[in-house]
């Protein structure tokens, strides 16, 4: 099935929290997806994930099975990145690295077809960098979903100096398709959301560091105080401490802002390898 983008082929690469969020996206609104991991495992694990998932939905009397069922055979996954060669648009959700993630899109310009359109789903890295490493600068973007991508509404559109209009329209077109809202933004680190969540996010470690309250605390005062659906430790440990840091790293370099050079809190806890739910402990636990 193809909505208003006239698209039908999608490739997701990278398995990680927003790979496996944006696949179940992307299915459930009717794409064919292929899922592109480092192994056969990680690639399988995604899709696996994602059936459990939509199950749990099937158990709740929130999906029918027959759709759930449909969705995930709309799934299939490789370790190949060449098997993603007739997608016509794909998106990038690997590590928040600008070398990793350049090396990638340059191989998937050598594989696509010309008329292809690659998004990155980066959080602050400068999309232009990306763009250039291809021969088709025009037809590359920003599609930056929010965590987790299936609950989130909104998605940011990033618009580098160098991208078509045509290329905007159409992602807007596939945002639509996925039940999304999107803002287009410009390409300058944090877009819009990021931008002004963390700081804050930032500053809510040290507030705690220097003893206002404890960190469990500060998110009940965040819920409780100004509605927020979660507080900022539940967030930081959601989003990851990992890409975090890597987040206010770009922020900071690229505005100078104090407001996001990193807490040390936040690079011990990196260092240990607390990286938040993903590993089961970040600036809380989480039971197994
Ligand atoms: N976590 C969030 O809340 C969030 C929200 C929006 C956007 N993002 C962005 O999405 C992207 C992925 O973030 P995530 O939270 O899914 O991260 P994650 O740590 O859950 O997953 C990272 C993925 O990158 C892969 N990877 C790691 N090193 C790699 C390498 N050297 N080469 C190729 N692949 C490699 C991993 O195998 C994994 O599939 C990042 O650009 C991040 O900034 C994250």
């Amino acid at each position: 099935m193809a909505g208003g983008s006239g698209l039908t082929r999608v490739g997701v690469v990278g398995s990680g929290i927003m790979g496996a969020g944006i696949v179940e996206v992307v299915a459930s609104a009717g794409f064919e997806v292929i899922v592109r991991a480092r192994t056969e495992e990680g690639a399988a694990a995604v899709v696996a994930q994602v059936a459990s998932r939509l199950q749990r939905s099937v158990d709740k009397g929130r999906l029918e099975a027959t759709e759930a069922d449909a969705t995930v055979s709309r799934i299939s996954h490789t370790s190949h990145l060449g098997e993603l060669a007739a997608c016509e648009l794909v998106l990038e959700t690997v590590i928040e690295d600008l070398e990793v993630k350049r090396r990638l899109v340059s191989e998937l310009d050598e594989l696509l077809d010309p008329s292809a359109i690659i998004a990155t789903n980066t959080s602050t890295l400068p999309v232009v960098e990306l763009a250039v490493a291809t021969t088709r600068p025009d037809r590359v973007c920003g599609l930056h979903f929010f965590n987790p991508a299936t609950a989130m509404p909104l998605v940011e559109i990033v618009t580098p100096v160098t991208v078509a209009e045509s290329t905007i329209a159409l992602v807007e077109r596939f945002a639509a398709d996925c039940g999304k809202e999107s803002i287009r933004v410009a390409d300058r680190a944090g877009f819009v959301v990021n931008a002004l969540l963390f700081p804050y996010l930032n500053a809510a470690i040290a507030l705690a560091e220097r003893g206002v309250a404890n960190r469990v605390d500060v998110d009940r005062a965040m819920r409780g105080g100004c509605n927020f659906p979660m507080g900022p430790f539940e967030l930081l440990d959601l989003i990851g401490l990992d890409t975090t840091l890597r987040i206010l790293e770009t922020l900071h370099r690229e505005t100078g802002d104090p407001a996001s050079l990193p807490h040390p809190e936040l690079r011990r806890l990196v260092a240990a390898g607390h990286l938040g739910r993903k590993t089961g402990r970040g600036f809380l636990e989480y039971g197994t």
